[in-house]
């Protein structure tokens, strides 16, 4: 799908998807805020810094570092979906978070200044953007000297299950060729050095990177299948749009793969982030 065609139909899915993040924002934390703990620790925000997330989803990510920051600093959070944004003022506001400001933005296109920025966060966003180069050029113009940036991208497919089982089993179901690995995606930055060349490209210098480990935890095969419908974004968008039929010998095929992963309290599929960090 070419640039812009593939931009307006990320913006359909992620606004779609906006609901059940917003819905299952606390279960998403605990599985996943390992990931974004890391992230932040590479950072290193300072009380009274400016700090930028972009594609923020529910904006969890950043409000960690809000408390870092202080009364003092500023958390700019973005995402270019409005019904994301909305979703993160509404907890930031839940939970009295006085120094967040809130905006619409895409983060190939900052309405930004140049060096206003002392670091920026993006978790699981880069990989999905049409332009993931452009992006990192836009971050790099908005960082000031001296200014870090810490992304998380997934790592490969085969140690991602929770999404490549759903991945394989529809792409078995319906034919579809496999996509061009640098497509956007979720595992379009699967490769270290993909990530590393991309980071370097932009301008930053030698990144760091660092797996991160994330288990998903499951009741039943039932909660997982709520996952991949409602919140696994493209994946959920192609299986919304089926008709019954696909959609249940999807599932069967989903359901007997998924069977590998099994736990006494339900399933647990696991997965592997890849954490970037430079300056
Ligand atoms: C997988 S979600 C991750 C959300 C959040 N960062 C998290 O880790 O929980 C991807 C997010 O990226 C956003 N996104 C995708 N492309 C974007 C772009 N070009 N600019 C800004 N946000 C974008 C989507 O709207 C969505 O909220």
């Amino acid at each position: 799908m070419a640039g812009e065609d593939y931009r307006s139909a990320s913006y359909q899915i992620w606004q779609a998807m906006a609901a059940g993040w917003d819905r299952e924002r606390s279960w998403m934390w605990e599985a996943s805020r390992a990931v974004s703990e890391k992230m932040l620790e590479a950072l290193g925000p300072q009380p009274g810094q400016t700090i930028l997330e972009l594609a923020a989803g529910t904006g969890e990510t950043g409000f960690a570092a809000a408390g870092v920051i202080g009364p003092d600093g500023r958390l700019i959070s973005t995402d270019f979906a409005p019904e994301m944004v909305a979703a993160a003022q509404r907890e930031s506001q839940r939970i009295g978070l006085a120094n967040v400001e809130h905006r619409e933005m895409d983060a190939e296109r900052m309405d930004l200044e140049d060096d206003s920025i002392d670091g920026v966060l993006c978790r699981w966003g880069y990989m999905l953007m049409a332009d993931p180069a452009r992006a990192l050029a836009e971050t790099r113009r908005v960082l000031r000297g001296g200014g870090r940036l810490s992304l998380s991208v997934w790592g490969a497919a085969e140690r991602n299950p929770w999404a490549s089982v759903p991945a394989t089993a529809l792409m078995e179901h319906t034919g579809a060729a496999p996509a061009n690995p640098q497509d956007p995606g979720i595992f379009a930055m699967a490769d270290p050095d993909r990530v590393r060349s991309l980071v370097r490209d932009a301008g930053f210098g030698e990144p760091r990177l660092e797996e991160v480990e994330v288990h998903w935890r499951f009741d039943d095969f039932d909660s997982y299948w709520r996952f991949v419908t409602e919140l696994a974004g493209g994946i959920a968008m192609v299986l919304q749009a089926m008709p019954e039929t696909d959609r249940e010998a999807v599932r069967t095929m989903v359901e007997q793969a998924a069977a590998n992963f099994r736990t006494d309290g339900g399933l647990e599929l696991p997965g592997v982030a890849l954490n970037a960090a430079a300056g």
